[in-house]
């Protein structure tokens, strides 16, 4: 999958809220080294830096696209183009921090524990994932991508439930971790302009579907979903637009 950072980021407040209230949870003082996983643009570098200015700030992503504008945009960090299934740092680190990005990579069961293993003792694991599959703006995406010629293309790339339930994560860690919180939120994000959950989506579970088909049958099943997008989110009287969104966090110290 490409990476657009300008359509991911058309939602930055929306998306940044969660990694700035699970930043808030760890209660780290200085830590020396810390890995962003998933980093995307870097948008976590400065809020890290402006916690832990002596911090040593590397994040990790396998996407060009996002690590040319996180390089451009927050050169204090060093970046490095790699999948975190595979990257581990040379030393266990302080902390361990994944925004909106895990969920993007299957077998949970071998990748907690792996990433939990490079955090110090007395390090934490801090990781956001989306747990929304079952809202409307991803539930259409089945209905639309099972509702046309592209059936064939698209619903092989579905990945129905890549966020397991919160006790799948606490028994693979419990046993690991010498302190261990799990818990969920769901936001209220109030969103503005025409049909904005399709634009949100569009940039982030919606794109592997479209980068899938040609320009035609891209349209037509981006038409297809929208439409049953501006159904399910209809707008406020002010025209706002509510956009419920529920995410797991899991915060564990080695
Ligand atoms: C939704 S973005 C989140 C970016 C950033 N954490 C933030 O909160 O702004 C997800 C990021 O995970 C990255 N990603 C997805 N699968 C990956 C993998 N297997 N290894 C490394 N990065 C991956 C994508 O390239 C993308 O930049």
């Amino acid at each position: 999958m490409t990476w657009d950072p300008t359509q991911y980021l058309k939602f930055a407040g929306e998306r940044l809220q969660p990694a700035i209230d699970l930043l808030q949870r760890v209660p780290l003082a200085s830590p020396g080294t810390v890995v962003d996983m998933g980093c995307g643009a870097g948008n976590l570098t400065p809020l890290f830096l402006a916690r832990w200015p002596e911090a040593k700030i590397t994040g990790v992503d396998s996407s060009p696209e996002m690590l040319a504008k996180a390089r451009a945009q927050y050169p204090q960090a060093s970046y490095v183009e790699a999948s975190f299934a595979e990257w581990r740092p040379p030393e266990p680190v302080d902390l361990l921090y994944s925004n909106a990005a895990l969920h993007w990579l299957g077998e949970h069961e071998t990748l907690f524990p792996s990433l939990f293993s490079i955090v110090k003792p007395g390090g934490y694991m801090a990781v956001q994932m989306p747990r929304n599959f079952a809202a409307p703006s991803h539930t259409n995406i089945l209905a639309a991508a099972e509702a046309g010629p592209w059936a064939p293309k698209l619903l092989p790339l579905l990945r129905r439930n890549p966020v397991s339930e919160p006790g799948f994560y606490w028994r693979l860690l419990h046993g690991k971790a010498a302190e261990l919180h799990i818990w969920e939120t769901e936001y209220t994000q109030v969103l503005s302009g025409e049909n904005p959950v399709a634009e949100f989506t569009k940039g982030s579970a919606l794109k592997p579907l479209l980068d899938a088909l040609g320009a035609e049958e891209r349209a037509a099943f981006e038409a297809d979903y929208r439409a049953r997008i501006a159904k399910a989110y209809p707008k406020e009287a002010n025209g706002s637009t509510l956009f419920p969104f529920r995410r797991l966090f899991i915060l564990a110290r080695a």
